[in-house]
């Protein structure tokens, strides 16, 4: 499906800029556009120069939250906020006082819109994360010859998404970087402390469909072991962060090579939802307070983030990382592409 073994992960939120994407293809891997957090503009723009190669790609969606915020987050999410504003003072920054509402166009990720654009000008392939898109969505793709694929973290995951009728599953272990496209209480997992290869096993014994190792892959060998564990393709996301052509901001990308970070870690302070990340300030001070609230906690701390950003202070930044994050190497996104396919 992919016609690689390797695949540009999308990572939305900048780091997946297309200036990536396309190095990432002409290097030969397979490349996602980053549609989270665009509109539906934002999202044309971002994926126009791909299509124009005229070869296969990709584009990423996050699928909104169905229901409103429990109310029992609602007030977690008060005195979360109450907890923020020591935090953000030190930068100068607001906390603003309601979160966006549940059919707010950002709080649904303009899922309407970029629908609509897919259908209207389909692409190859698009994928989803943080839920499971429609049966119909995923029919109404497949009648504009766009196949789907879903992200899950489980066995569980990977067979509700199978029934909705996609073509192939990214299987993403825990030690990936970013947001955990976990969308069942827990992921579902019934082995949390799987390999990576290990949880493709599991997977592959759950459903028949072609699957995409995600998570912890830094070097060679993790994506060999990938593809041997009956991967069809490993996605690198971490891998590529530092990359000349990625968007990340120098504080995230230097952050990546600095030996005074020891430890990545699991964290909901940044935006509500779990996301693993370089273990700074921030993510110790609030990792046990915050609420699970997405997106909700991510708009109350945006302005925060940025402040700190802006002042080129990482300690309040989410320096997104996987558990392979000391191999992440900086240069050309095609050296770093050209050294996996080689030895794959
Ligand atoms: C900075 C960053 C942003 C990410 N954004 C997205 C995204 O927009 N959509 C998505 O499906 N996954 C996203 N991910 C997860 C990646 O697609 C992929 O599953 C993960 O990076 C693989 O693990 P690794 O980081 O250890 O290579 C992101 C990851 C990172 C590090």
């Amino acid at each position: 499906m992919f016609m690689t073994p390797l695949i540009a992960a999308p990572m939305a939120g900048g780091t997946t800029t297309t200036a990536l994407a396309l190095a990432a293809q002409v290097a030969g891997a397979f490349a996602f556009a980053a549609g989270g957090y665009k509109t539906a503009e934002q999202l044309a723009a971002h994926m126009a120069p791909l299509r124009a190669t005229g070869v296969d790609f990709g584009v990423n969606l996050f699928v909104p939250r169905s229901t409103p915020l429990a109310a029992s987050a609602a007030l977690e999410l008060a005195a979360y906020r109450s907890e923020l504003l020591a935090t953000a003072s030190r930068y100068g920054a607001e906390v603003p006082l309601t979160a966006p509402p549940q059919q707010d166009p950002r709080v649904q990720d303009f899922w309407d819109e970029k629908i609509a654009l897919l259908l209207a000008e389909p692409v190859p392939v698009v994928s989803f994360t943080f839920g499971l898109a429609p049966a119909e969505v995923v029919a109404q793709l497949h009648r504009v010859g766009t196949r789907v694929v879903a992200s899950v973290t489980s066995a569980p995951e990977a067979a509700a998404a199978a029934a909705t009728g996609v073509d192939a599953l990214v299987v993403q272990h825990a030690s990936a970087g970013g947001h955990t496209a976990a969308f069942l209480p827990g992921g579902g997992s019934t082995s949390a402390h799987a390999t990576l290869p290990q949880l493709l096993a599991e997977v592959r014994s759950a459903v028949r469909l072609p699957l995409v190792g995600a998570g912890g892959v830094s070097s060679p060998a993790q994506a060999k072991a990938a593809l041997a564990a009956g991967a069809i393709a490993v996605a690198l996301g971490t891998a590529l962060i530092r990359t000349d052509e990625s968007g990340a901001r120098p504080l995230h990308k230097n952050a990546l090579a600095d030996p005074a970070y020891t430890h990545t870690a699991m964290t909901r302070a940044f935006t509500g939802k779990p996301a693993r990340a370089l273990v700074n300030d921030f993510l110790r001070d609030h990792t046990a307070t915050a609420p699970d609230a997405y997106p909700e906690v991510h708009f109350l701390t945006a302005p925060l983030r940025a402040a700190a950003a802006a002042a080129n202070d990482p300690r309040a930044v989410n320096l997104w990382a996987g558990t392979g994050w000391k191999d992440a190497q900086a240069g050309p996104a095609a050296t770093i592409i050209a050294e996996f396919l080689h030895e794959l």
